[in-house]
């Protein structure tokens, strides 16, 4: 792991860091690229699928309030440490602490995005195939659409969609802040919103709409449960990029006068207001088409074909559908590349292009083995399970929640000048503290223990 030399930065280190420092976002740059890095497959994927499964409307007010009282704190704390530490996510803790384990703890927080985004590139790799074959009319020549999927899944194809992602991914981290990232977003952000609005005008005048809104808007709170909460909870971590370093490293590249209160509240409105869009698309489409809306993770790639090949024009919106997909998943994979790519920049002082290549492919060889896990490779197992579920299951369920426990532990209580530090002060500073110090944690804590089964509702 890492040693103790590395948390103190030499003096080379040091020039390195304030040439990096001086690559920043703007203002609203910074909001765009974190909302880049909020708004991914979790929105518009995950996100629909789990509403569908867990009651509709009743599971998205409960993911509004983990959103509001849990999220947004841990985001607001991730965003200060990176600003305050300047610096990547190791030393950032041990800037702002001076203590190595904080440093040694933050080291969890550079790990993980470089695990998830081995498998997250290859979910973007199959929005990437499935625009591709819409356009071309591909998708709709199948007797199956189920059996379409898994043939796919299960070849060699998603290999190369892995290397197409990874490679345009790296192609915009090496360009930097301002001049890669930054520029990114700007464009693909609004984009994605424009054909979002596309979208949901199509889906909310489809035969049969209104069912589905009725789904999505109409809370049935029998539905809820124990259960559902945590899943919620979970959701709004993995949504709002919490626990994985992604929010602490963009922060460390935001401007001193820019207010961290405003951002956050500006990048949860714009995660909930993506999910929010991607409901009304998923929804009224499914209820049109006789699509039975929670049958889980195959909803996206297994069943919405089938309403698209029935649809008028169904090649066009079949295709703006998977790009959407495809761009909010770029977005995020470009801030999981950044974590790691920080990290590497300062822990073996190598300039952005030799970091982030290096650090590329590192993923995409680590990712290889979870692009053939449904086929080549799907009797290599770890506790059971293929390396693309394995990799899922240790990251969403270990990974992150320890991570957003170490960034509430530290923020709340590690961290001795955090008032002075973020010139957050007042009611609100009590506020945050307390959702910080006691809310916070003991909902993680919970969300671990149900993620790993030692409770069970
Ligand atoms: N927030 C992204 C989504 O909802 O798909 C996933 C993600 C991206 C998580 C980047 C973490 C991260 F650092």
């Amino acid at each position: 792991m890492i040693e103790e030399e590395h948390l103190v930065q030499t003096s080379s280190q040091k020039n390195n860091a304030k040439a990096s420092a001086t690559d920043q976002f703007s203002t609203s740059g910074f909001i765009l690229a974190a909302i880049g890095s909020a708004v991914g497959l979790g929105n518009m994927w995950k996100f629909p699928y789990i509403t569908g499964q867990y009651g509709g409307a009743a599971f998205f007010l409960l993911f509004f309030c983990c959103l509001l009282f849990v999220g947004l704190p841990i985001l607001l704390a991730e965003m200060a440490i990176g600003r305050s530490g300047r610096g990547n996510a190791v030393s950032s803790f041990y800037a702002l602490s001076q203590n190595k384990i904080w440093g040694k703890l933050g080291f969890l927080t550079v790990l993980t995005p470089f695990l998830i985004l081995s498998f997250y590139a290859i979910v973007a790799g199959w929005t990437l195939h499935y625009a591709t074959i819409s356009l071309t009319g591909g998708l709709f020549n199948v007797p199956d659409y189920t059996e379409a999927f898994v043939g796919f899944a299960s070849g060699y194809m998603p290999l190369f969609w892995q290397v197409v992602t990874m490679a345009l991914t790296c192609f915009v981290v090496v360009k930097g802040i301002s001049g890669g990232i930054e520029k990114f977003n700007k464009v693909l952000i609004p984009g994605l919103g424009i054909i979002l609005i596309v979208l949901m005008i199509r889906s909310l005048t489809l035969p049969g709409a209104a069912q589905g809104v009725d789904f999505f808007l109409n809370p049935d709170f029998s539905k809820l449960g124990a259960e559902s909460a945590l899943v919620a909870l979970g959701h709004a971590f993995f949504s709002l990029s919490l626990g994985m370093g992604a929010m602490l490293t963009y922060g460390a590249y935001v401007r001193p006068e820019q207010s961290l209160g405003k951002a956050t509240l500006a990048i949860g409105a714009g995660d909930l207001l993506y999910a929010f869009i991607a409901g009304l698309i998923i929804f009224p489409t499914a209820f049109s088409y006789g699509i039975e809306p929670s049958q889980g993770a195959g909803l996206v790639f297994m069943a919405l074909p089938a309403a698209f090949a029935a649809m008028p024009f169904g090649n066009l919106f079949g295709f703006l559908f998977f790009i959407l997909l495809a761009i909010a998943a770029l977005t995020s994979m470009v801030s999981l590349l950044e974590v790691p790519v920080a990290y590497a920049m300062n822990r073996w002082n190598v300039d952005r292009k030799k970091a982030t290549i290096l650090v590329t492919i590192a993923v995409f060889l680590l990712g290889v083995p979870s692009a053939l896990a449904m086929g080549p490779l799907a009797d290599f197992t770890i506790f059971g399970k293929n390396f693309f579920d394995f990799m899922d299951f240790i990251t969403a369920n270990i990974m992150l929640p320890l991570g957003g426990l170490i960034v509430t532990l530290f923020t709340g209580y590690a961290w001795k000048r955090v008032g002075e530090e973020t010139g957050i002060s007042g009611f609100w500073y009590n506020v945050w503290m307390f959702l910080l110090r006691y809310v916070a944690p003991i909902m993680v804590v919970l969300i671990f223990a149900h993620s790993l089964g030692l409770i069970q509702f």
